[in-house]
């Protein structure tokens, strides 16, 4: 009878805990879970049980609307510690395979949770984006919030952070509660800001309490909602803390076919040549990131409605000519600027070291 009960004590255990938080789609997962583990030993508790999971509904209980309660708020300073990320996408991210596939796939495990569950398998619940500024973290965050039609709820850790430490841990539970029992994704922006903030010993011990309560949280993440952690250091996070996230996806600067595709989007429908912008532009941008390529457009853009001169007068003067331009790349560039009477034969071997002659000689040929 004993050993019945040990058997048994640590699922029951496990069952009570999930019970009392109330999330279905976890309690139903469980019971899967343990009647297949003791379809052997207790055939007719397994029996019971799958007719259970069979008659109770297979949706997830209807959690909280997001609208229906207050944002939580720092206790002291009353100031929110959430938004609601509410801008829709201008434009769709552009997203390496290796970062768009394992996303798609995140989706689809949430369109077929059902069919999950009957294996006993979860969706994707916790993801980790890593990568330099500006390169479609938060983007692809928003991106996913919007094809799941959830809302996006955003914890900035830097910002939390900048508050009392003694105090982060408890807000960060505040949200988290929050979040857990709301439909949403939660974003947990700068993740990296517990680790940078050591510039004071003092405060070492309070670092390392809040790193556990990050990690019970990230643990106790209910497999009915999502939660995503972007992070520009990834090295400074603590490896613990890394280990909790089920996927994570390396984000980069943009390559020289995604810089073109980039800019096309976004010159398409305000410069004659677009296809040869995005050439010529591709090559100069190499190495900035989304962010730094769409700011320095939307200057061109605010500087040619000042001047009230056409975009490409502005765009122009965007172009460095990169040193890993080969010579003959560099006479091809040369000659689309002077054909497309973008720049004088003078300008373009200033611009690309060519000699006027050559580019004289290319161009007639053209
Ligand atoms: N992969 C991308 N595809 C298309 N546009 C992008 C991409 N990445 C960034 N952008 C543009 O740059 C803006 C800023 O990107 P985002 O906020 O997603 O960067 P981030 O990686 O979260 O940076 P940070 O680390 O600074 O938070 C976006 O709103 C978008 O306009
Ligand atoms: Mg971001």
């Amino acid at each position: 009878m004993n050993s019945k009960i040990n058997e048994l004590s640590p699922d029951f255990l496990q069952l009570a805990r999930i019970a009392l938080t109330g999330r279905q789609q976890d309690i139903q997962l469980l019971l899967h879970r343990t009647s297949k583990k003791f379809r052997n030993s207790y055939p007719e508790l397994t029996d019971a049980l799958i007719a259970l999971l069979q008659e109770s509904p297979s949706k997830a209980i209807p959690l909280r609307k997001q609208s229906e309660s207050p944002l939580p708020v720092d206790l002291d300073s009353r100031l929110q510690l959430l938004r609601i990320e509410k801008s829709q996408l201008e434009h769709e991210p552009i997203l390496a395979s290796k970062v768009l596939e394992p996303l798609k796939q995140a989706l689809s495990e949430r369109k077929n949770t059902a069919s999950l569950l009957k294996h006993g398998l979860l969706p994707t619940k916790s993801m980790l984006f890593t990568g330099p500024p500006g390169v479609g973290k938060t983007m692809a965050a928003k991106w996913v919030a919007e094809k799941m039609e959830k809302p996006l709820l955003v914890l900035d850790l830097a910002a939390v952070m900048s508050s009392f430490l003694g105090r982060t841990g408890n807000n960060i539970r505040y949200v988290l509660d929050y979040a857990k029992n709301t439909e949403c994704v939660l974003l947990l922006d700068e993740l990296d800001a517990i680790a940078k903030r050591r510039d004071d010993s003092s405060e070492i011990g309070e670092l390392k309490r809040l790193v556990t309560v990050l990690l019970q949280e990230i643990d106790d993440w209910p497999a009915s909602g999502l939660l995503i952690a972007a992070t520009n250091h990834p090295n400074l996070l603590d490896p613990a803390i890394w280990r909790r996230f089920e996927i994570v996806l390396e984000f980069q600067n943009p390559t020289e076919p995604q810089i073109e595709e980039f800019i096309y989007a976004l010159l398409k429908e305000e410069v004659k040549s677009p296809q040869i912008w995005c050439k010529i532009l591709s090559k100069s941008f190499l190495g900035k990131s989304y962010s730094d390529i769409e700011r320095l457009i939307i200057l061109a853009r605010k500087s040619a409605a000042i001047n009230d001169v056409p975009l490409e007068n502005k765009i122009k003067d965007l172009l460095i000519v990169s040193d890993n331009l080969s010579h003959e790349e560099r006479i091809k560039l040369a000659c689309i600027l002077v054909n497309e009477k973008i720049i004088s034969q003078r300008q373009a071997q200033e611009l690309t070291g060519i000699a006027r002659n050559t580019i004289r000689k290319k161009t007639n040929k053209l």
